[in-house]
């Protein structure tokens, strides 16, 4: 089938990219110059294990092309994706934009009927308006063609996110069109030959299943967070606790693993745009709200836990700080714990070196210049005459480190560790004050 997707960044050049790899002819359109001549050069703007190959193999195929010119991408796919960003305006709500400006590019070029599907992730209510969009522009045209919008959420993970659309869970489809539903089941259903697992339902539904599913999973570790918190006052360890409520299968191993905030370009964008399209209906979702307070504040934790142990002036302290993305497996450092922490650490005189196996690049771009920050090569160089290690995120070369060399290299031996990797009884027995999360009073550092 021919498709067209509008806007190559992530969930874009990935989903264009397996539709292409099932057999679809797939052209990308970006309005970003520089992206599109770079992604036929097979230069990717994003780091997903297992993409390049796939892009480079599709594109020599002719399968997948990249192209700035619209109307070309208007006229190629009878399926045109809009996957552009929807970024947080200024009060926390989707800002819908880009969406609505490939809706009104689609109608501008479409000669033959359309079926507009939103990929983005949009507020309930947004099918409606693209509609109202594509019909406008028609309409100025003087066109009576016809078109069909369909809402199709996007569920993948960074990091796995190849797997996750080869293999999806569910495929949600938002449309009450039969002829339209018959025409994403001839698109998807290479999928997943073995059994359906496409999900139809009306348009506001599908809209909003993409929320509640991110939000039940932010719920998900805020809970786990709020009791780690209070674990720490009762003397429990959470951890133990964890394992403890997840052998239930009705409560689930996923999702519930304590620590220093959840980050991404998804839960805290999402979280908060559910929270503002409740308030727009008269609706206080206190949970939500709740929700959305408690990662704020976790986010901070490291550093309170750095100025439990060091004492409220930090100034002329170096800490040195492993994994800056915002989760393993990813550049990515969009909402990431490491950002709050080093923020803070510079506001409070500190000094950082830090370290991150993908995302120094990333690091580089948003912080490069400040003469606070040391971006070190390897995860033993970071700790290199700093006084204390903290850890943001659960990278695998973190799991098992050298602590003869973490304690020759810093000037106290102390770890703050923001996602829980090591035993606190361990580093009891190694003489390394360590400040994990929710691990209990009795195991903290401080009665040392
Ligand atoms: C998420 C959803 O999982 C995905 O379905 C959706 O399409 C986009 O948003 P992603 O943002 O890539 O995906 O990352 P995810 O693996 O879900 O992790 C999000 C954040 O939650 C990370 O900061 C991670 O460290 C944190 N997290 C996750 C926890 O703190 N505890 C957990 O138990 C799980």
């Amino acid at each position: 089938m021919k498709v067209t997707v509008f806007g190559i960044g992530y969930v874009g050049l990935v989903q264009a990219t397996i539709f292409a790899e099932l057999g679809h002819e797939v052209v990308c359109v970006d309005v970003d110059e520089a992206k599109i001549s770079n992604l036929k050069q097979g230069i990717i703007p994003i780091y997903e294990p297992g993409l390049t190959p796939l892009v480079e193999k599709n594109y020599a195929a002719g399968r997948l092309l990249f192209t700035t010119d619209a109307q070309e991408g208007v006229e190629h796919g009878k399926v045109q994706f809009i996957a552009v960003g929807t970024p947080p305006d200024e009060d926390g709500s989707a800002d819908l934009k880009y969406v609505l400006a490939v809706a009104k590019t689609i109608a501008t070029y479409m000669k033959e009927p359309r079926i507009v599907v939103d990929k983005s992730t949009v507020p309930v209510g947004t099918a409606d308006r693209v509609s109202h969009q594509l019909q406008t522009t028609l309409d100025e045209r003087g066109s009576d063609l016809t078109f069909d919008v369909v809402s199709n959420p996007e569920f993948l993970k960074e990091g796995s996110a190849i797997e996750d659309c080869m293999k999806p869970d569910r495929i949600v489809i938002g449309t009450d069109n039969p002829d339209v539903e018959e025409v994403m089941h001839e698109l998807y259903d290479p999928f997943s030959r073995s059994r359906n697992r496409m999900i139809v339902m009306d348009v506001r539904s599908a809209e909003l299943t993409k929320y509640a599913a991110n939000c039940m999973l932010a719920t998900k570790i805020s809970f786990m967070n709020e009791l780690a918190n209070l674990s720490e006052k009762l003397g429990a360890d959470i951890e133990k606790v964890r394992v403890g409520i997840g052998s239930d299968s009705r409560i689930g191993y996923s999702f519930i693993y304590p620590g220093a905030g959840y980050g991404g370009s998804c839960f805290p964008k999402d979280v908060q745009a559910l929270v503002r399209t409740a308030h727009g209906v008269d609706y206080q979702p206190r949970l939500l709200e709740a929700v959305e307070a408690i990662n704020y504040s976790q986010k901070t934790k490291i550093f309170s836990n750095l100025q439990k142990h060091f004492g409220a002036d930090l100034t002329g302290k170096t800490i040195a700080v492993w994994g800056l993305s915002f989760k393993p497996n990813t550049d990515d450092m969009r909402e990431a714990t490491s950002r709050v922490l080093m923020e803070a650490l510079w506001e409070a005189g500190a000094k950082v070196q830090a370290f991150d196996p993908e995302a120094m690049n990333e690091a580089q771009r948003l912080y490069g210049n400040r003469n606070d920050l040391l971006l070190a090569g390897t995860k033993e160089a970071a700790l290199q005459g700093a006084d204390a290690l903290a850890i943001c995120t659960e990278w695998k070369e973190f799991y098992a480190p050298d602590f003869e060399v973490i304690k020759e290299s810093l000037t106290s031996a102390a770890i703050f560790d923001g996602r829980n990797l090591y035993d606190p009884i361990r580093m009891k027995e190694q003489g390394i004050a360590y400040y994990g999360i929710g691990r209990g009073e009795s195991v903290n550092s401080d009665d040392q």
